[in-house]
């Protein structure tokens, strides 16, 4: 049986005195829960506060991204291993936002997947299609190619120490989220691919959901037999809602 886990990406979100709401919060709430992981991305300016707070507590943390260099003349780039300086445990790469908003390419982004591992981090591994590429047919065809461009970099192995989120595009911070047979059927076809170059890996492998996922929603998500917990953007940044999917990934 894989585990659960369930991920907050705060995004550009938060200051010192609403983070120690939150994290006060959720500290002992989510000590209590046990079974299921569960994690915060945040800022990296937060990254310290994150730490102090969450150090000794069953709940991990993370950055949103990072670079794919180690170290050098990189002006406003973090790395990996600064990133590990902190205590992280996470890192999510080829967020579509960075991928859009930033002109990640697939390319870059296999880079970055790569940095986090050397880094020792488990990168959080982003795909998922626009409206017009699901509207078009070509959910699988982009995802594929999102996932390939990676395994290409890195080998299938090394999935054996990362995370793969599945992310429609256009359920991100819309309130539409994918129907649990639309998101299941994306999630086998990722798991299948994984598969068809190494079953163990496959097996192992915790694939979240991620696209307007709140506490209404995650039971019938996250009873999907390949969905393994979530990716949570808006909701993660609500204590009842966050603690609420939490629960939900307990089973
Ligand atoms: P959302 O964001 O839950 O607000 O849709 C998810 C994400 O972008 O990781």
């Amino acid at each position: 049986m894989r585990r659960k886990l369930v991920v907050g990406n705060w995004k550009m979100h938060g200051s010192l005195a609403e983070n120690a709401a939150l994290l006060g919060a959720l500290r002992p709430a989510l000590a209590d829960l046990g079974g299921a992981g569960s994690a915060v991305c945040v800022p990296f300016p937060y990254l310290a506060q994150v730490q102090q707070a969450l150090s000794g507590s069953p709940v991990a943390w993370g950055a949103q991204t990072l670079s794919e260099y180690a170290k050098g003349a990189y002006t406003g780039e973090v790395s990996g291993a600064m990133l590990k300086d902190f205590g992280c445990t996470y890192v999510i790469v080829g967020h579509s936002e960075r991928r859009s908003l930033f002109a990640e390419s697939d390319a870059q982004v296999a880079l970055k997947f790569e940095a986090a591992q050397k880094a020792g981090l488990i990168p959080i591994l982003c795909v998922g299609e626009s409206l017009a590429e699901r509207e078009g047919g070509t959910t699988e065809h982009v995802v594929a190619r999102q996932l390939d461009a990676v395994i290409q970099q890195v080998g299938i192995k090394a999935f054996a120490h990362a995370v793969v989120a599945y992310e429609p595009v256009w359920a991100i911070g819309t309130g539409k989220t994918a129907t649990p047979a639309q998101a299941q059927a994306v999630h086998a076809f990722i798991r299948e691919r994984v598969a068809s170059l190494d079953e163990g890996v496959a097996e192992s492998l915790i694939i979240q959901y991620g696209g307007s996922v709140k506490a209404a929603n995650a039971n019938e998500l996250f009873a999907q037999p390949d969905i393994d917990g979530g990716l949570i953007g808006g909701a993660s940044l609500v204590v009842e809602e966050f603690l609420r999917i939490c629960e939900a990934a307990q089973g």
